[in-house]
């Protein structure tokens, strides 16, 4: 059998026979239900972003942006939450009208996005048909593990749910907790398991504290212990999607009719956004064709405590420097903490620091960063007095749109009256306006733009050589012919 032949040969993955082959769901917006449904209309599988859906488009086909008006946290909160089942509605319809009956389409969620369970239980009842089924197929979850109640909600909405996990670790937490009551019938409710790897991957990523960021492992070994739990659980013919650092599919060839391995498929993250349909701005898709090798960087400056892997641009570099420019401090004079801090406007007993600290720090004032805020951690870092503007309108106008975020200090939960009660941590960014600049793509520079590790692939793959010596960028349809032939 060639390796075309192996990679045409269909998987039962979300109750179907379909291509081995799925779009990894990006947010905001990277995703939406065209480029989803034009998987799906390969018979292949695609996936709504569900964060910032856009909820409608001008007669330019550009989306309609859409602003808070409510004074409250709270109060934009729920808008947003309103905003978000509007635009996901909308994406599933548009979804489901292209896949021509084919394919599958997924939904993606983060269980850490601010009230996502609610959401997705709004979603999923209006998308039901009247014959039982459901426009959406599967939910796909990940950035947290989803629980028992979200597990209930997909079973009742004849939706499965596609876990995301990063470890074998993970997945035995999930069996026993949040799928408890499918013990023996997995297969009811679970219709993949994602095996996401953390040291690859786009977006955000499931390194926990017993792995070594800069250690990364082989995913074979993980996958095939992975399969090994799976099995021993009543989950032979359960898909494992492979997610991570996949984009020759040549590349992957052992994994393929494999026992080890057992049913498999592959999931394509950032190579998907060198399609046709995907709405990311053309400068983006540019900016893919600049990045080199260990460009893309696992950083630890997401709001949500996960690490996660963006392009290293101005942002990145300036959250990086942001994170050096930082000392202990004390609040009470002492022996060892014993030298005022001299920034502008500061108090000069408000921050006592080291003498061995003193130095570096007049020079970074010295250099225009004069402004410290103190950290979580009993730190402090020093940041020009613009930066900190920014940090705090950020925190000013945010709309909980992470259940605990470390920078704006909102928690959903209404028993702890919104707040995480720890200081606002200003070493990470504000997720919401990051992502909402890539997709705006007005100043790449200054945006989060997620990336999967291999992302340098594309300058050198002579898929994207246009005949007239410029880019080429396919439609999906092309994207998954060539993947078809291992290229
Ligand atoms: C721009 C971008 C945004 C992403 N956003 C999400 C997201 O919102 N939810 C999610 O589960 N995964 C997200 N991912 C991860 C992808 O779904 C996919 O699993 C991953 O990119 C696969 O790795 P690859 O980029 O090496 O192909 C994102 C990835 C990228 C590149």
């Amino acid at each position: 059998m060639t390796l075309t032949d192996k990679l045409t040969q269909p998987v039962f993955i979300d109750g179907a026979w379909i291509r081995p082959l799925i779009q990894g769901g990006k947010g905001v917006g990277a995703t939406n239900g065209a480029s989803a449904g034009a998987w799906a209309a390969e018979n292949a599988a695609g996936t709504i972003a569900a964060i910032g859906a856009a909820i409608g488009y001008d007669k330019n086909g550009r989306e309609i942006p859409y602003s808070y008006t409510s004074k409250t946290r709270h109060g934009r909160f729920e808008e947003m939450l309103e905003l978000s089942i509007k635009g996901c509605l909308l994406q599933v319809d548009m979804a489901h009208a292209a896949r021509k009956d084919q394919g599958r389409i997924r939904i993606n969620f983060l269980k850490m996005a601010g009230g996502s369970t609610r959401v997705m239980r709004d979603v999923l009842s209006a998308t039901r048909l009247p014959d039982g089924t459901n426009k959406i197929h599967a939910v796909t979850m990940g950035a947290g593990l989803a629980s028992e109640e979200d597990a209930q909600i997909c079973a009742d909405s004849g939706v499965y749910l596609d876990p995301i996990i990063s470890s074998v670790m993970a997945l035995k937490v999930l069996l026993s907790r949040s799928f408890k009551h499918w013990k023996g019938r997995y297969a009811d409710v679970i219709g993949a398991v994602v095996y996401e790897d953390p040291w690859l991957a786009g977006g955000h990523n499931g390194i926990t504290s017993r792995e070594n960021p800069d250690a990364p492992q082989d995913p074979y070994e993980r996958v095939k212990a992975l399969r090994k739990i799976m099995n021993s659980n009543g989950m032979q013919d359960v898909a494992i999607i492979m997610a991570g650092g996949v984009w020759y599919l040549r590349d992957w060839q052992d994994w393929l009719e494999n026992p080890e391995i057992g049913p498999i498929a592959f999931q394509i993250g950032t190579r998907d956004l060198l399609t046709k349909e995907c709405p990311i701005s053309d400068e983006w898709k540019g900016l893919l064709f600049e990045m080199k090798e260990k460009d893309v960087v696992l950083n630890k400056f997401s709001p949500t405590g996960f690490y996660s892997s963006a392009y290293k641009n101005g942002m990145m570099r300036e959250l990086s420097d942001r994170s050096k420019r930082q000392v202990p401090y004390a609040q009470e004079f002492s022996n060892s903490m014993n030298e005022p801090v001299e920034g502008v406007g500061v108090p000069v007993n408000k921050y006592r620091i080291s003498p061995d600290d003193k130095t570096k720090v007049d020079a970074w004032i010295a250099q225009g960063f004069s402004t410290p805020i103190a950290t979580p951690d009993n730190t402090i870092i020093f940041v020009t007095k613009e930066k900190e503007l920014e940090i705090k309108s950020h925190r000013a106008e945010c709309v909980g749109c992470i259940s605990t975020c470390k920078l704006s200090t909102w928690c959903e939960d209404a028993s702890k009256k919104f707040s995480t009660g720890k200081r606002p941590d200003p070493r990470v960014h504000c997720i919401r306006k990051g992502l909402q600049a890539a997709i705006a793509g007005d100043d790449l520079d200054n945006a989060l733009i997620f990336s999967g590790h291999n992302a340098f692939m594309a300058a050198g793959d002579a898929f994207y050589h246009g005949e007239d010596g410029g880019v080429f960028i396919p439609t999906v349809k092309q994207l998954i012919e060539r993947l078809t032939t291992g290229d």
